[in-house]
């Protein structure tokens, strides 16, 4: 028999929570969460609240650690600033092809799809029926929301975020550092960091 994995999740909120139930599903131990909001209860969904997230070098022995924050950029600091052993998070009902590869740390959710040959960085999210056809290379710290279908060849550059329910076109590449707003169709290279949005994208207009 398998033995169980100790986890402890790194926030408090409500993605953090999905993450939880994902460790649970898989049949794997909840320890709890580790957030610096102090003002947390002293349990979330039925597991404790530990105290902020200096002290997780209190549990590194036995424990490993995935961060349930959603933001990009947040989940980079946090995983640069931490020696710890990452726990990839994969729901029992996501459809994963037998030869990709997803690195240490990212989380996929409940009926997301990833096809032969994609290759997900560290700590991405991909998130609730998300389409990752094959061939795709998605990079760190990436976040790929609910309902959005990446076709064939597509690159996702570094903490990209591509907003709900977006389609990306094949063979179709997107920089570091880009969000693509809720709805969003991509059939051009993105080559510039920025928000866009529409059918299809363009920029938006900094404010
Ligand atoms: C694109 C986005 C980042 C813009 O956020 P923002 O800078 O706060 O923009 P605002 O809400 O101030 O909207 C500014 C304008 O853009 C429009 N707009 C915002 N998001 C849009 C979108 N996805 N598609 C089309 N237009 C959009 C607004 O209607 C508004 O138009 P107006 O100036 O004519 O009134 C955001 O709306 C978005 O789509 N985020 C993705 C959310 C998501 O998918 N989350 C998943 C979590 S699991």
């Amino acid at each position: 028999m398998i033995n169980k994995r100790k986890v402890i999740v790194i926030g408090a909120g409500g993605h953090a929570k999905v993450v939880a139930d994902i460790i649970l599903k898989s049949g794997d131990e909840l320890v709890g969460f580790l957030d610096d909001n102090t003002a947390l209860p002293s349990q979330i969904i039925g597991y404790p609240y530990l105290g902020k997230i200096k002290h997780y070098e209190k549990y590194a022995d036995e424990c490993c650690f995935v961060i349930g924050i959603g933001s990009n950029s947040i989940r980079k600091k946090i995983a640069e600033n931490m020696n710890a052993n990452w726990y990839t998070a994969i729901h029992p009902s996501a459809q994963i092809a037998i030869d990709t590869v997803i690195s240490e740390g990212t989380v996929v959710m409940a009926n997301a799809v990833i096809n032969t040959s994609a290759v997900i960085g560290k700590h991405c999210i991909i998130n609730t029926c998300a389409v990752i056809e094959h061939d795709n290379i998605i990079g760190d710290y990436v976040h790929i929301s609910p309902n959005v279908s990446l076709c064939g060849n597509v690159k996702i550059g570094d903490l990209t975020h591509i907003g709900a329910g977006a389609t990306i076109k094949n063979n179709i590449s997107i920089c570091d550092d880009v969000i693509v707003g809720a709805g969003g169709i991509v059939v051009k290279n993105i080559k510039d960091n920025g928000v866009y949005i529409g059918v299809p994208v363009n920029r938006m207009d900094v404010k």
